[in-house]
């Protein structure tokens, strides 16, 4: 079983998400278990303070240290692998989630306001993740992107192997174009080779397909494609 642990000040963003669908089903059947920690609970006195106003001055609030080492010390048998969400952080990958998906303890502390105090990363923190070049309201959304993506690579959470599919960033390619029925739809025919049974043929069109697509859309994934020759015969067609 893999152990998520959820850091955050809004516990309740979580109602909903993880009790549907595809997590819901790999947390009853006991391969995944998500536990959410509220934060406020180890906040500061009688008010539960968690934030505070930065040294040097600026605008905005910054997490305290104490109350999330408070929260990190509280996990039962230990917070495992420690996450912070944070738009500082590096870009989370497909291969990113690959390696994290054999942790069997993940914690994930959701950064908040301006930031958090930097001595919880040097103290607590194993890596640090943004999930993309803009800047969320919180960490919340960025700790379910992780536990989805994740999860996903666990054995037996998907009903099928997520690794024998042509899924975009599986390879380092954005996956081909995909058709089911009608075959005609508004005008628009499903192409001939997905209809020929031809499988050699139609491996060679998803190829070409996915090859086409990742140079299009994203010409940083395409760069960094070792292409065979046959590849490079599959772009020049047409
Ligand atoms: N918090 C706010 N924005 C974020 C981002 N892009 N990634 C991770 N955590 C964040």
């Amino acid at each position: 079983m893999t152990v998520f642990n959820i850091i955050t000040l809004f516990p309740k963003m979580f109602d909903g998400l993880f009790d549907s669908s595809i997590l819901f089903k790999a947390r009853k059947k006991g391969i995944i278990d998500i536990r959410i920690k509220d934060l406020r609970s180890f906040g500061l006195g009688m008010h539960r303070v968690v934030d505070d106003s930065p040294y040097g001055g600026g605008g905005g609030m910054v997490l305290k240290p104490e109350p999330i080492a408070l929260a990190v010390k509280d996990i039962e048998g230990g917070a495992g692998y420690v996450i912070l969400t944070t738009p500082r952080g590096r870009l989370l990958t497909q291969s990113d989630v690959l390696r994290l998906s054999k942790k069997n303890v993940i914690t994930i502390i959701c950064g908040h306001y301006e930031g958090v105090d930097e001595r919880v990363s040097e103290l607590f923190v194993h890596e640090e993740i943004s999930i993309g070049d803009y800047v969320l309201t919180g960490g919340e959304i960025p700790a379910m992107v992780i536990v989805d993506a994740v999860s996903r690579l666990i054995p037996n959470v998907l009903g099928r192997d997520p690794f024998s599919t042509g899924d975009s960033h599986y390879n380092g390619l954005l996956e081909y174009p995909q058709y089911t029925r009608p075959e005609e739809f508004m005008g628009r025919s499903v192409p001939d080779v997905l209809l020929s049974g031809n499988h050699k043929q139609i491996h060679l069109w998803r190829r070409k397909m996915a090859l086409k697509k990742t140079r299009e859309t994203r010409p940083d994934l395409f760069k960094m494609l070792t292409l065979s020759k046959a590849d490079i015969d599959l772009l020049e067609e047409e």
